[in-house]
């Protein structure tokens, strides 16, 4: 139970102490994040039945995890930021004051791990040691929670180096929130129907009760890199994004970097591993992080990147050697998959999967451990993965991965995408003429909601940054937090990077996708790369700068002037219709809300007008 010699911090020893004392655990594990440790853990979850260990021959040191069905997204309605004040927290975030909400943990957590080990999981957020990096201590009774953290973190002994004596750590508890009776026999996947994801902004705290599922639980990801991270960068003059970073090289060398934000489920490893199509012989994409970015200013006014992250827990429906190949051959070995179906030969299978080929397969055994076949599937149209179901895997996988992906000085970004999934309105690509009008942009935001969240699926909602369920205070703030950070780049005499708003997802009127997506994305980030060499003209619209048809490369895509028109043109009654709903978003967000907004607003009402 004593913390390992190597343990040295005193607050973080009797933290630990305090914490046992009220989640009153049978054992505690200090994780040192070794080789051994990682695969015993593996076999105690094969043994549990948590785990099945896929066929060794098709998926060398996988595992297949399947949650309880009442366990299988983020709860956002069951997501806090108990803020002192409410206000701090802002009208798109639930909040109760803190002390009622300990009032309400503290019986909860009382005596929650009883029966059970508690893992301490020492991770950091970024490479160790970087200027950049943060680091945490998770203490969680899930043993899933301690080898999904090994991916997805830099986790182990040598996090107590950076932490030493006196250093800070962001405390995060976790617990399943299903204690065992003594002589009571486990369920492969414990959890609580009671549930409750919560953070403590001013004294940086997460605690995290009843659910073992993803950001509910690796409670370094959405909850300290996003929800805690985003008060450090407002306080600390940073940002903390749920952005994917790429880098971008062209044939003569020249290197790029990007940080992209699209919601949850809208093809962000995609991007982030994108394969540069015919007609791009000679440019390279290679991917540094996936899904958040932390972004610090320097003395040179420049903005460098880190990808605190160490893996990538990322949607496999949908994901296969058409739209992601770079992703499939990162998944043929030392993966953990959650919920996808299993094969009769041991091995996985999704919705998706074999879209080349369009061959099912003859029999699986679905995520709820069903016997699935093509034919059930016709008649009950039952899915033999949960849509939100995971792979989870480390970034080194990853044939794509950039060189300088774990450099802890980070990288220098070059331009902003913000994207959403809108089947109307929004054309393929904008860049803004002003960092103030790419504010706005990214703050208007919608998108169609997906399964990465529970909930209804297919709504618009705003998602300003796709930062909607991960800022972790006042969403007007962190408006304001933005337009800060341009003013200090600007006083610094910096070039701002560029700022662009993507929409992939625009539909015709047959129903379908017009523009194909995934790789053929490179021709729009090519023609970015132009914009910042100055070698592109575009055009100038009411919203911004958007490309005429002679300014993408087309060679090797059969891509005519009337579907680039469909995927491109602004409908102005639509736009009036978009704009009542920006007006919505911005009396939601009145308190605090910069005038920037409304002036932008403004501007582009009276733009439609005349256009
Ligand atoms: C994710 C999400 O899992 O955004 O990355 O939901
Ligand atoms: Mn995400």
């Amino acid at each position: 139970m004593n913390a390992p010699a190597y343990v040295k911090n005193p607050k973080l020893i009797a933290w630990v102490a305090e914490m046992a004392a009220l989640c009153k655990p049978a054992k505690i594990h200090w994780c040192d994040g070794s080789e051994e440790e990682y695969n015993a853990l593996c076999q105690q979850l094969v043994d549990a039945g948590t785990f099945k260990k896929l066929n060794p021959v098709k998926r060398p040191n996988s595992f297949l995890a399947c949650s309880d069905p009442t366990d299988v997204a983020r709860v956002e309605d069951r997501t806090y930021i108990c803020s002192e004040k409410k206000e701090n927290a802002g009208p798109t975030n639930n909040w109760v004051a803190p002390a009622d909400m300990r009032a309400t943990l503290q019986p909860l957590f009382d005596g929650c791990m009883q029966g059970r080990t508690m893992y301490v999981i020492p991770f950091s957020m970024g490479p160790l040691g970087s200027h950049i990096a943060h680091v945490g201590i998770e203490l969680s009774d899930s043993p899933y929670v301690a080898v999904s953290q090994k991916i997805m973190t830099r986790m182990g002994k040598a996090v107590y180096d950076v932490i030493g004596t006196d250093g800070a750590f962001v405390p995060c508890v976790h617990t399943v929130g299903a204690p065992l009776a003594a002589g009571q026999t486990d369920v492969t996947w414990p959890c609580n129907k009671t549930k409750y994801i919560v953070h403590y902004p001013e004294t940086r705290e997460i605690w995290s009760y009843g659910s073992g599922y993803g950001g509910n639980a690796l409670l370094g990801k959405k909850c300290f890199a996003l929800r805690i991270a985003s008060n450090m960068g407002r306080d600390q003059g940073w940002l903390a994004e749920h952005m994917l970073i790429l880098g971008v090289t062209n044939p003569q060398g020249k290197k790029y970097h990007v940080a992209a934000a699209f919601p949850s489920a809208c093809g962000k490893t995609n991007f982030s591993m994108l394969v540069p199509p015919a007609g791009f012989e000679g440019w390279k994409v290679t991917t540094i992080g996936d899904d958040i970015a932390w972004i610090k200013p320097h003395d040179d006014g420049k903005l460098y990147a880190i990808n605190p992250e160490a893996g990538y827990f990322g949607v496999a429906p949908g994901t296969n050697f058409h739209t992601n190949p770079n992703c499939m051959a990162s998944l043929d070995k030392n993966v953990i998959y959650t919920n996808v179906a299993l094969t009769d030969d041991g091995d996985v299978w999704w919705e998706g999967m074999d879209k080349d080929t369009g061959k099912l397969p003859d029999h699986l055994i679905d995520w709820q451990g069903k016997d699935w076949t093509p034919q059930i599937a016709k008649e009950t149209g039952a899915k033999a993965a949960h849509p939100n179901a995971r792979f989870t895997v480390a970034a080194t996988n990853n044939p794509a991965l950039d060189p300088a992906w774990d450099d802890p000085a980070g990288v220098v970004i070059d331009a902003f995408i913000f994207g959403g999934r809108r089947s109307t309105t929004v054309p393929l690509v904008t860049e803004a003429r002003s960092w103030t009008e790419g504010v706005y942009m990214a703050a208007t935001m919608g998108s169609e909601t997906t399964a990465a969240a529970a909930g209804q699926q297919g709504v618009v909602r705003r998602d300003p940054f796709a930062m909607l369920p991960f800022t972790g205070y006042n969403m007007s703030d962190y408006f304001q937090h933005w337009l800060d950070m341009g003013d200090k780049l600007t006083q610094a005499k910096a070039k701002l990077p560029a700022i662009f708003c993507v929409n992939w997802f625009r539909k015709g009127e047959d129903g379908k996708f017009v523009w194909p997506g995934y790789g053929e994305n490179m021709r729009v980030l090519k023609w970015m790369i132009d914009r910042i060499e100055g070698t592109a003209q575009g055009a100038e619209n009411v919203f911004g700068i958007s490309p005429s048809y002679n300014e993408l490369n087309w060679t090797g895509l059969n891509f005519s002037a009337d579907q680039f028109k469909t995927v491109t043109h602004v409908d102005k009654a639509a736009w009036v219709e978009e704009l009542k709903l920006h007006e919505e978003l911005f009396t939601q967000l009145a308190y605090h809300l910069p005038v920037e907004m409304t002036a932008t607003k403004a501007a582009l009402a009276a733009r439609l007008a005349t256009a």
